[in-house]
Formats: C-alpha cells, structure tokens, sequence
C-alpha cells in the first residue's frame, strides 16, 4: 500500500483524466423530458422530483397542466419547469382580469421555489382545428404576457405554445417547406412575431416515429445510412429529424423569422407497439433516444442550421397506461412506473457525473477520493 500512499500525483491525474473521459462519453448536458401523468400507477409527484433531480441528468421538465402539487414537488430541485395552460382555457385567458387571476392562483405561490421558465399556452392548437381554440391562441398568449408583465415575472417566465408538424404544408424537400396557407399569416405570423418580441422559442413536436416507413427506419433512427439530398440546396440529410427541423426553419424563414430558436417540445420512440410494427422494441427506442440526446447537444445542427443545440424534451417520462388508442401510445416512457429505466442510455447519473458537476472545490475534493480510490483498486 506504500505505493498507493507515495503515488502520487500522476497517478491521481491518471484517475482524473480517466474520470473526465467517462464524464465526457456520459454527456453530460442535460436534457428535458415530458412528464405526462394519464396513468394510475405512477409514484407521486415528490418522489418523482426528488428521483429526478438526484439520480438522472434530466434538468428540465414539460408539465401538461399546472397541477399545485407537481409544482410544488419541484420546489428547490432547480429543474427547469414549462408548465401548460390546457387548450380549453385559451379562450378565457383573452380577458386580462381571468389572465390575471390565473398568474395569481396558479403561478405566484410557486416563483419563490420553483424554477419556472416557461408558461405554454395549450398544445398543438393549430392541429385541433376548433375555430375558436385557433383564433384566441394568440391574444391569450399576448394577454398572459400583459399579465406577466404586471407581475414583473416577464423577464424570468417566457410564453410559447408546442406546435405539430401538421402546421407545415409540405415539408419535402426541406427548403421548400411552408406553413399551411391561411394560418400561415392569420395565426403563425402573429405568432411569430409576439416570440421574437418577447424573446420566446418557436417550439415544435417533430416525431421521426409517425413518418417513417421499413425503408426508412436506419434514416429516422440516425443510424449510418446514405441519407436524403435535397436537390434544391444540394444539402444531404442522414436522419429524419434534421430534416423535420429544417423544414420548419424554412417555412419560418419563408415569413421572416428564421432567428428565432427553435425548441423541440416533444420527439420520442415507444418500446411496444402492435406487433407486425418493424422497428419497435427497447432497443430501437434506446436508439433513438439515445442518439437524439448527443445530435441535439452535439453542436453541429441541422444543414440549414449549423453549429446549434436544440432544447430538446423527450416524450416521454414514464408509460402511461391510461392513453386511449394503440398500444405504442400507452409506451413512450423513459422509465417504468417503479423508477427503473426502459433502457440504459446513460440517463442516469453515476459517481462519475456527481463528481463532475459538483463545483471545485468540493468536485477536486470528491475527485481525489475517487481518483485515490480507483488507484487502490489498481494497486
Ligand atoms: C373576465 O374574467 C373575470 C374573472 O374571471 C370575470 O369576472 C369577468 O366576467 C370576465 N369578463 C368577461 C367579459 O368575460
Ligand atoms: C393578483 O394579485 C395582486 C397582488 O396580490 C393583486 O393586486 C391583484 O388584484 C390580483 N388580481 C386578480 C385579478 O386577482
Ligand atoms: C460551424 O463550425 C465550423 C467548425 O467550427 C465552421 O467551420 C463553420 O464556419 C461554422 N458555420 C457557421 C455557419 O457558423
């Protein structure tokens, strides 16, 4: 043991550098998750936050409601939370005192613990096709944001609204993709425009899952493939999900926006599905998320947006067993009801990843006992 006491400095760097290249293959930027709660078999809220905030990397989560107790089960974990105005109150919210009201019951008791960045005004509306959902959608979010403003929360919670794909009237090739004639300028453009005053993402829910075909499954599922050229650019695309992106930059150029972010609200890839389905099983969804998570926070973009990373939450947190329709429905989830993951696809944090992202010099500290400790083991 006399060796391991004397050893020294280069073989305490040794287990730092063989730590923070096991953080390094961990990625270790965070990723978002959505946690949907249509199930009777989930644990409750603060065990769910208290899990994620101590043994995952996910630092930010999409709620489908404003439910108290989930925001309150969030309280001091610092995951950012995006909670949701459900799309049958969009209407009300176009009357500023109903605005008011709801930022007062539903938001202010929670801004001192919980990190809320982000209020969502319903959910793929456009694709509801309900006259009135459509055409209050901007207003309620214009009046949220009056509402906001006069609570001085407007610098710290931003409003936008998850859009489906269904709002592109054609998405192939990417670069000529446009939004849907008539809700292009009646609802997309005012839309637009109140993201980039109020300096908001465009957020969209492109799922390579619901467009693919036996042909194209290497291609959504981002594994080698020969890839797609779009003869208008001369661009290559190698997986689904760039060209999804694409299309709705191209489309939001077409109007004058293409700088606004875009944020991908939902993508995902359930394990089960009825069975004839080619492509459906844990490792195909292990694949897809897996390989999202490191495209998305690689840095490398999309053709047409190079050098980015995309806010990205996946779809979703846990199965959930109470969702009408086919059975892949009920089998996005991350993880089982009991905490375990579907998959491994590094989600979860390891000694490594603790030790990494404590700050020095607690970190150096927890570095050493772990570099001094490895060094034992090899002794
Ligand atoms: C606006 O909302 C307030 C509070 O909910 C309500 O009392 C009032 O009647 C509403 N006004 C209209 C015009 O609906
Ligand atoms: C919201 O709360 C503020 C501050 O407590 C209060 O002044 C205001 O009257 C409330 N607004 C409504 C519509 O309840
Ligand atoms: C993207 O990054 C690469 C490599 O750093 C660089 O060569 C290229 O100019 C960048 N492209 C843009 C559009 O910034």
């Amino acid at each position: 043991m006399e060796k391991a006491v004397g050893a020294s400095f280069a073989s305490i760097l040794k287990g730092y550098i063989l730590l923070l290249s096991l953080s390094l293959l961990q990625g270790l930027q965070g990723i978002g998750v959505n946690y949907g709660t249509v199930a009777d078999n989930l644990p409750p809220p603060s065990q769910v936050a208290k899990f994620l905030s101590e043994s995952t990397i996910i630092d930010r989560v999409r709620l489908f409601d404003a439910n108290p107790e989930m925001l309150q089960a969030f309280a001091h974990t610092g995951i950012a939370i995006s909670i949701t105005v459900p799309n049958d109150q969009i209407p009300h919210l176009t009357n500023l005192t109903f605005a008011q009201q709801w930022l007062n019951t539903s938001v202010q008791p929670f801004v001192a613990s919980t990190n809320l960045i982000r209020i969502l005004v319903g959910n793929e509306v456009i694709s509801t096709a309900n006259k009135l959902l459509i055409s209050t959608l901007v207003p309620a979010m214009q009046t949220l944001y009056t509402a906001l403003i006069e609570s001085s929360l407007d610098h710290r919670i931003k409003i936008s609204t998850p859009n489906s794909l269904g709002i592109l009237s054609n998405s192939s090739p990417p670069s000529t993709s446009k939004f849907r004639q008539g809700y292009d300028t009646h609802v997309i453009k005012p839309m637009l425009s109140f993201l980039e005053a109020t300096d908001s993402p465009f957020m969209v829910n492109p799922y390579p899952f619901f467009d693919y075909t036996a042909e194209t499954l290497d291609y959504a599922l981002f594994r080698p493939n020969a890839g797609d050229v779009d003869q208008n650019t001369g661009l290559r695309y190698t997986n689904m999900l760039d060209a999804q992106l694409d299309a709705v930059y191209s489309a939001m150029k077409d109007l004058g926006f293409e700088s606004l972010e875009i944020v991908i609200a939902e993508t995902g890839w359930p394990t089960l599905c009825e069975a004839q389905q080619v492509g459906v099983d844990p490792s195909s969804a292990a694949e897809f998320n897996g390989n999202l998570i490191r495209h998305v926070s690689s840095g490398v973009g999309t053709p047409l947006m190079p050098n980015r990373t995309f806010e990205t939450y996946i779809f979703a947190l846990f199965d959930e067993d109470l969702k009408p329709g086919p059975i892949c429905e009920r089998n996005f989830g991350l993880f089982k009801p009991n905490l375990t993951p579907s998959y491994n696809i590094g989600l979860m944090k390891s000694t490594v990843t603790v030790v990494a992202a404590a700050g020095a010099p607690y970190g150096v500290f927890l570095l050493t006992v772990v570099g001094l400790t490895l060094i034992g083991l090899w002794a």
